[in-house]
């Protein structure tokens, strides 16, 4: 295999997706992460220990695989030196196979205060980021105002200099705008200088260090972050992230031609969540809800937060599996739906009485619609220690086919638990 498939979730973020790409990277040389940054939180279960990675591509923790964080990333670089080290405490040698694109965009401190009073200032109308600052910084890469991976690898005095001009820009605003304190510009550009020296080996043109992609050298696999609903573009804005968490930000945060993609995964949850605010058509509430998020331990892995948690939505299913041309899905968290009598799949939207299948985009019509549901029997059987499709008790695998028939593509593998081993590959 010499070509770049792509892991994308398909639902809010939070799908799996780290165990998703942690499986898969044992096999290819290099993963590349394309967009957001350390609001992602990926959590994968090696051997009984537990790993968050919020900046590293998840390939990190197969000790032969390279990792790319790509141009269309917003790294905070000191999140990530954080990360490293906490890796490297654990006993994991990571270093040496880390790559940051020079094109990335550096995410400052400033940006994460501006997301922390920006929704402070919205009360009610409040985004519920994770107040990495993430907003911000694509705000000031779009404005071409941000600082890049590649101002790193500049001299100190003239690294420390245009850090100091960034942070006074931003005071100016802070005051403008929140008559918010200003920021100790000294203090954190010199905090930068120092951090450049350790991220400074690791800097790379993505386009060189991909070059063996492109003559048919290496494989590659391309990581997304959050999911398909959160797109910048085409989730329900202004519920959304900064970036394209879609196919085509796979392509624009990497550099990789359409030419070198391989196949397209689909990540989806058994189930829905959502953190953070904006319409979730298919949302339970009360004891159902907490049933659901104590079952699948629905907490977030970056802020902690209580996942708001639902039935399977497959009119958003469907959206998100037309916009990333998807070849296969993934199912994860099968397990965690064992003991439910009745589960719902969201086949279609009401809006107004009337029968809607496709996903509606604006945001008005989005909030009127209504859950049209098929129910479907449940299982009671403990899925975890099952490792064939033919184990699977019937009304599971009724399950899993009622979804695939509503999304129209092929689920492929599905996940029933946390560890690697948890993984059932359809025959
Ligand atoms: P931001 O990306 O921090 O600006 O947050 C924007 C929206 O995306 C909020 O609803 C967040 O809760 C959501 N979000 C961002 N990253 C993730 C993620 O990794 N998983 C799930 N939701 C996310």
């Amino acid at each position: 295999m010499h070509s770049a498939n792509v892991v994308l979730g398909c639902q809010w973020g939070d799908e799996g997706k780290g165990k998703v790409v942690d499986r898969l990277a044992e096999s290819v040389d290099v993963v590349v992460r394309f967009q957001g940054g350390a609001n992602a939180g990926h959590t994968v279960m090696v051997e009984g220990d537990t790993f968050v990675l919020h900046l590293l591509p998840t390939g990190i923790l197969r000790e032969s695989t390279r990792c790319l964080l790509g141009p269309g990333m917003v790294i905070d670089p000191w999140t990530l030196l954080t990360e490293i080290d906490e890796l490297k405490g654990r006993g994991l040698e990571v270093e040496d196979r880390i790559a940051i694109a020079g094109s990335a965009q550096l995410v400052m401190p400033y940006h994460k205060r501006f997301d922390e009073l920006r929704e402070k200032a919205l009360a009610s109308k409040s985004i519920g980021t994770t107040g990495r600052g993430i907003g911000p910084c694509y705000e000031d890469k779009m404005a071409r105002m941000g600082l890049r991976v590649a101002d790193l690898a500049r001299e100190d005095s003239s690294l420390r200099r245009m850090a100091i001009d960034k942070v006074l820009r931003a005071n100016r605003l802070l005051a403008e705008r929140h008559d918010a304190p200003a920021m100790a510009s000294g203090a954190i550009a010199d905090e930068l200088v120092e951090l450049a020296q350790r991220l400074r080996p690791m800097i790379v043109s993505a386009y060189e260090y991909l070059a063996p992609l492109r003559s048919g050298q290496w494989s590659a696999l391309l990581e997304g972050a959050q999911g398909a609903l959160l797109d910048i573009d085409h989730g329900a804005f202004p519920f959304v992230t900064s970036s394209n968490c879609t196919i085509g930000g796979a392509l624009t945060g990497t550099g990789i031609s359409p030419r070198d993609l391989g196949r397209v995964l689909g990540v989806y949850k058994a189930y829905s969540t959502r953190v953070g605010n904006g319409p979730f058509v298919t949302e339970l509430h009360g004891d159902e809800a907490e049933d659901l998020r104590s079952r699948g331990r629905e907490f977030g892995a970056t802020t902690g937060r209580h996942r708001r948690c639902g039935w399977f939505d497959a009119v958003a299913a469907r959206y998100a599996a037309d916009l990333n041309g998807l070849d296969e899905i993934i199912l994860t968290k099968l397990d965690v739906l064992s003991g439910i009598e009745t589960l719902r799949v969201c086949t279609d939207y009401e809006i107004d009485g009337k029968g809607v299948r496709n996903f509606p985009v604006w945001l008005e019509q989005l909030e009127k619609s209504r859950p049209v549901y098929r129910e479907l029997p449940g299982w009671t059987e403990d899925l975890s220690g099952m490792t064939t499709w033919d184990q699977l008790p019937e009304n599971c695998r009724r399950y899993v086919e009622a979804i695939e028939a509503e999304v129209g593509v092929r689920v492929e593998v599905v996940s029933n638990g946390p560890k690697r081993s948890n993984w059932i590959e359809r025959p």
